[in-house]
């Protein structure tokens, strides 16, 4: 084992995140401490509003927290300012939203070469490496269908295939299996773990499904904006 494999993935102690100011403030996260090894699979859980996509998307460098310190492999990204945490995502993280996020106007296979498109990968290879991870959700059949043309599930797989085609280290998902039927839903947490036995990719995912939470390797339980044991 090298140091890194040592290091946790993620880091966080004492994150606060406060939305509003003056009377409208609202203090959604107070004082969270987390650890993530890595190679885990961790599943965060707890009621709605209790705050997990705000720190999902901290995680996941989309927002910064107001307070505290948010390591990410050791580096201190909450820090960084937007054009360094773009490039983190790019490099590191794969990110798969609650409601998609897919282009409208932009076929399956477009959606999914983007990420390496900003990344800058030729354009024949992006095309390959889409192509092959909408295969591993099984959409090879979709490629050209635009998002209104695919069903609640399959966007969530066009968006699975998205988070996954930078081949990231650390997978953070909002509700991965949210919009999907218990089979489709089972196939998805399959790929994960494939995923994670021949990469070892780490995985943080948000989920309301009992099933899936125990699938994890841990539970991490978020109540009123702290850490319940
Ligand atoms: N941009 C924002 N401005 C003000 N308040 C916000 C903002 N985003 C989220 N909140 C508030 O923060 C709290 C936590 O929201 P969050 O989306 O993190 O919850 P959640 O645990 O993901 O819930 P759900 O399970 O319903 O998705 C909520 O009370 C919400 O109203
Ligand atoms: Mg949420």
């Amino acid at each position: 084992m090298s140091v890194l494999d040592q290091e946790p993935v993620i880091k966080i102690r004492d994150l606060i995140k406060t939305y509003g100011e003056g009377t409208a403030e609202v203090q959604v996260l107070k004082g969270v401490d987390i650890d993530v090894g890595r190679h885990e699979i961790v599943a965060l859980c707890g009621p709605s509003g209790s705050g997990k996509s705000t720190l999902l998307n901290i995680i996941g460098c989309l927002d910064k927290p107001s307070s505290g310190t948010y390591l990410l492999e050791g580096e201190d990204v909450a820090n960084y300012d937007r054009g360094a945490q773009a490039n983190v995502r790019l490099r590191k993280l794969g990110f798969v939203f609650q409601s998609f996020h897919l282009l409208s106007d932009q076929t399956a296979i477009e959606n999914v070469m983007l990420p390496l498109q900003y990344a800058g990968v030729p354009v024949k290879e992006r095309q390959g490496r889409a192509a092959e991870a909408l295969a591993r959700v099984e959409l090879q059949d979709r490629m050209d269908h635009r998002p209104n043309q695919l069903s609640g599930g399959q966007k969530q797989r066009v968006a699975i295939a998205r988070s996954l085609v930078t081949e990231p280290s650390l997978l953070l998902a909002d509700e991965p299996t949210g919009a999907l039927d218990s089979r489709t839903g089972k196939s998805v947490l399959q790929l994960l773990e494939q995923l994670h036995e021949e990469r070892g990719l780490t995985v943080v995912m948000v989920t309301h499904d009992v099933e899936v939470a125990a699938w994890a390797h841990r539970r991490i339980a978020l109540l009123d904006g702290k850490i319940s044991a």
